[in-house]
C-alpha cells in the first residue's frame, strides 16, 4: 500500500516561491540573468519562479541523470543528457533546482557550469532536504526545508508519477 503523508500544501509552496521571488528580483533585476534549470524535476517550479520573477531573464536547461528509477538514492555517477546549448561566458547564472537532496547533482552542475566561465553563479532551490546531504553545496536562495522521505509533487515524481500534485507529499509505503 503507498500513501502520501502532506508536508506542504500549495499555498505554502506559492508563498515560498513569491518570497524566492523578491529576493531574486531584488539582486538581478539589471543583470538580465541566465536562469538555467535542471531537468526534469525543476519546470514546475521554473515556470511558477519566472512568472513571479516578472524582470528580463533567459531560461536554459540541463538534464542530467543521477537518481535511481524509484526512490533508489542517487549513484553518485552523474550524467550530461542534455547539455547548455547557449553560452554563459560573462553571463550572471542562477542555477533553478526543485530539490537538493545528497548535494551529487548540484555540485556537478555548478562544476559543469563554472567551467564555462560565466561571471556569476548562484543556485536557488526550492526545498532542501538537509539531512541528507553528502557534498556541501551552496544555496543561495532557499524556499523550504523538508524531512529526509521520499517527496512527490509539484514536479517530483516517483517513476514518472505526481509530478502533477500542487502540494508536496511524503510518499508512505512499498510504492
Ligand atoms: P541529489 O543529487 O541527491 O541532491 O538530487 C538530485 C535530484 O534527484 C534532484 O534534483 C531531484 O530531481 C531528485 N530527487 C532528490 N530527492 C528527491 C525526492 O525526495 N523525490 C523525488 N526526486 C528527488
Ligand atoms: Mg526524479
Amino acid at each position: 500500500m503507498t500513501t502520501l503523508e502532506p508536508i506542504y500544501t500549495s499555498d505554502d509552496i506559492n508563498a515560498a516561491v513569491a518570497r524566492l521571488a523578491r529576493e531574486v528580483r531584488r539582486d538581478y533585476r539589471d543583470k538580465n540573468p541566465i536562469l538555467v534549470g535542471v531537468l526534469k524535476g525543476c519546470f514546475v517550479f521554473m515556470a511558477d519562479l519566472v512568472r513571479a520573477l516578472d524582470m528580463p531573464l533567459e531560461t536554459e536547461f540541463m538534464a542530467l541523470s543521477s537518481y535511481g528509477r524509484g526512490r533508489a538514492k542517487t549513484s553518485g555517477q552523474v550524467r550530461v543528457v542534455h547539455g547548455l546549448r547557449a553560452s554563459v561566458r560573462g553571463r550572471h547564472v542562477l542555477v533553478v533546482e526543485d530539490i537538493v537532496d545528497t548535494g551529487v547533482t548540484l555540485n556537478f552542475t555548478l562544476e559543469y557550469l563554472s567551467r564555462r566561465k560565466p561571471a556569476s553563479v548562484r543556485v536557488c532551490a526550492l526545498f532542501d532536504k538537509s539531512a541528507a546531504r553528502r557534498v556541501p553545496v551552496p544555496v543561495d536562495y532557499l524556499g523550504l526545508a523538508v524531512p529526509d522521505c521520499f517527496l512527490v509533487g509539484y514536479g517530483l515524481d516517483y517513476d514518472e508519477r505526481f509530478r502533477y500534485l500542487s502540494g508536496i507529499y511524503c510518499l508512505k509505503g512499498d510504492g
